[in-house]
């Protein structure tokens, strides 16, 4: 069985500093390259940053500074931002470093040698923002200013020379594999407006401009810098060091297993890049997911609309973990998800204080009391035992399948629901009346202290450092979290030390 796995965020633009949105795709992928750390995958994790084209350009000029120099400030607060979120991507790229570069010019080549490019003209509109192409159809005009239909970002008329990539060739092919790979495109809901946006014809691509500077030049035509879209898409491979792909890194990453993005730029990783791959002879990757929005009062959060919530502002107030398991669990993900600050401290005081926290503090409470400080020993489960413990290994399969088809939903109900089933089995079998019974108080204590092992195993991909603090009652470091050792009902050894810890999550007090 392939037990490789290769996740990718967008490389984000350093035009200004990252928002919640960075944020949030990033922290989703972070999720699932833990999840598949801990279930035995060798992963690839790639993040990084998209240097090129007119909206960097003139985002620099804006703040009189050099070009590189303004990408390397911003493209640094995104590297920081890795770290604040504390994401175990294993690469960072910037499309500005050589390595970059050479892969995008060696791509270009394959393209060129193929007779997939021509040069030509093109006239028509184009949105620095969005850093795309429209059609006239795309296009409204709203208070005498053209813009987007789809993005409502401004666009201005081009007329230029410019090299095609042949584009209109690829339509059947690309409906072809979109029929025989119908995970390709996911969540299922976007695959539609895509194929439909395929089928309504694809015209050729303009893949270089003239009229700026900032990016890769075309290889023997020094007047014309490559699409920025074509550079970006490449970072992908050129991570892995293509052309050289027969090195360990590409040989075994490429194919990626997911590409992450937002549903903002799903024609771009759908379309036009499955395009690209075909015509230079190139595997396709096997998934792209487009995640829906972070809305902030409903729109989406972005620069342009001033409605940004800052995630380092609310990591400081909160800390990391609260708003990763916020930011997973509210937004149902694969939809639009509205985001508070109201909301995330119910989330904090409900389930992680009460729910998760606090059945960690009262269970080892009463281990230290009761039972000697130490993992007491079972004889035997009873029904009642088995069958909170049980649903973790029935369910194994499940979860794996439903990581599989990124239903992270599914991934946190069960979380939540087993929490409160916990709690629950708890106060229902009462051990602090079973004092007169020992064999039943220890085999209870035991089931209950499973549970929190299963449950902070569970949590490990989502909320990582709290996963660890509470697995210090246990003395389990990170590397003995394992996906399959949640199915084992007799994990916690006999006899061996329970730690007290620290409160693991602040209430907070909503009458401030
Ligand atoms: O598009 N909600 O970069 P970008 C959720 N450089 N996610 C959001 C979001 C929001 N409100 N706002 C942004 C680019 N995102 C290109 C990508 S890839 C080869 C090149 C996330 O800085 C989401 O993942 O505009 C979206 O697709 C991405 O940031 C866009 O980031
Ligand atoms: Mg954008």
């Amino acid at each position: 069985m392939d037990k490789n796995y290769y996740i990718t965020t967008p490389i984000y633009y350093p035009s200004a500093k990252p928002h919640m949105g960075h944020a949030y795709s990033s922290i989703i992928a972070d999720f699932f390259a833990r999840f598949k750390k801990i279930d035995g995958y060798k992963v690839y994790f790639l993040t990084g940053t998209d240097e090129h084209g007119l909206k960097i350009q003139r985002a620099a000029e804006k703040k009189n500074l050099d070009t590189l120099k303004f990408c390397d400030e911003i493209s640094k607060t995104f590297k920081d931002l890795t770290k604040t979120l504390n994401l175990t991507n294993t690469d960072f790229i910037r499309t500005t470093e050589n390595r970059h570069k050479q892969s995008v010019q060696h791509l270009w080549n394959e393209l060129k040698k193929n007779d997939e490019i021509y040069l030509s003209k093109y006239s028509g509109w184009y949105s620095v923002s969005d850093e795309a192409f429209y059609n006239n159809d795309e296009i409204e005009e709203i208070d005498n200013k053209k813009i987007a239909i789809s993005s409502k970002s401004p666009v201005e008329w081009v007329d230029e020379e410019s090299y095609f990539f042949r584009l209109s060739k690829w339509e059947k092919p690309l409906l072809d594999f979109y029929e025989k790979n119908p995970d390709f495109i996911s969540p299922n809901s976007r695959k539609n407006e895509v194929i439909s946006f395929v089928k309504n014809g694809l015209k050729d691509l303009s893949v270089s401009r003239k009229s700026f500077s900032w990016g890769i030049k075309v290889p023997n035509d020094d007047h014309h810098i490559i699409y920025v879209w074509l550079d970006a898409l490449t970072n992908y491979i050129s991570a892995l060091n293509y052309p050289d792909t027969n090195n360990e890194l590409y040989k075994n990453f490429w194919p990626a297993s997911l590409h992450l993005i937002g549903k903002d730029i799903l024609r771009f990783h759908a379309v036009y890049w499955p395009a690209f791959l075909l015509a230079a002879k190139i595997e396709l990757p096997k998934k792209v997911y487009g995640h829906g929005w972070i809305l902030s009062n409903q729109e989406k959060m972005s620069k342009s609309k001033g409605n940004i919530l800052d995630p380092l502002e609310i990591i400081d107030q909160y800390g990391l973990d609260p708003l990763r398991y916020y930011l997973i669990k509210e937004v149902s993900f694969g939809n639009d998800g509205n985001i508070s600050q109201e909301r995330l401290e119910d989330c904090i005081n409900s389930d992680l204080a009460n729910n998760y926290g606090n059945l960690c503090q009262r269970v080892t409470a009463f281990a230290i009391k009761n039972c000697q400080s130490k993992i007491p020993e079972k004889i035997e489960f009873n029904k009642d035992d088995l069958s909170i413990l049980d649903k973790f290994s029935n369910n194994l399969e499940n979860i794996r399948l439903n990581i599989d088809n990124q239903n992270i939903n599914f991934y946190i109900d069960f979380i939540v629901n087993s929490l409160f089933e916990a709690n629950k089995y708890f106060n229902d079998q009462e051990p602090w009346k079973k004092k007169e019974d020992p064999i039943r108080l220890n085999t209870i204590v035991y089931t209950t202290l499973e549970i929190v092992r299963k449950i902070s195993f569970m949590l490990y991909p989502i909320i990582p450092a709290s996963s660890i603090k509470a697995l210090k009652i246990f003395d389990l470091k990170e590397k003995d979290i394992e996906f399959n050792s949640i199915g084992n009902n007799n994990f916690l050894k006999k006899g061996n030390l329970i730690n007290k810890i620290d409160i693991l999550f602040n209430k907070i007090d909503k009458n401030d």
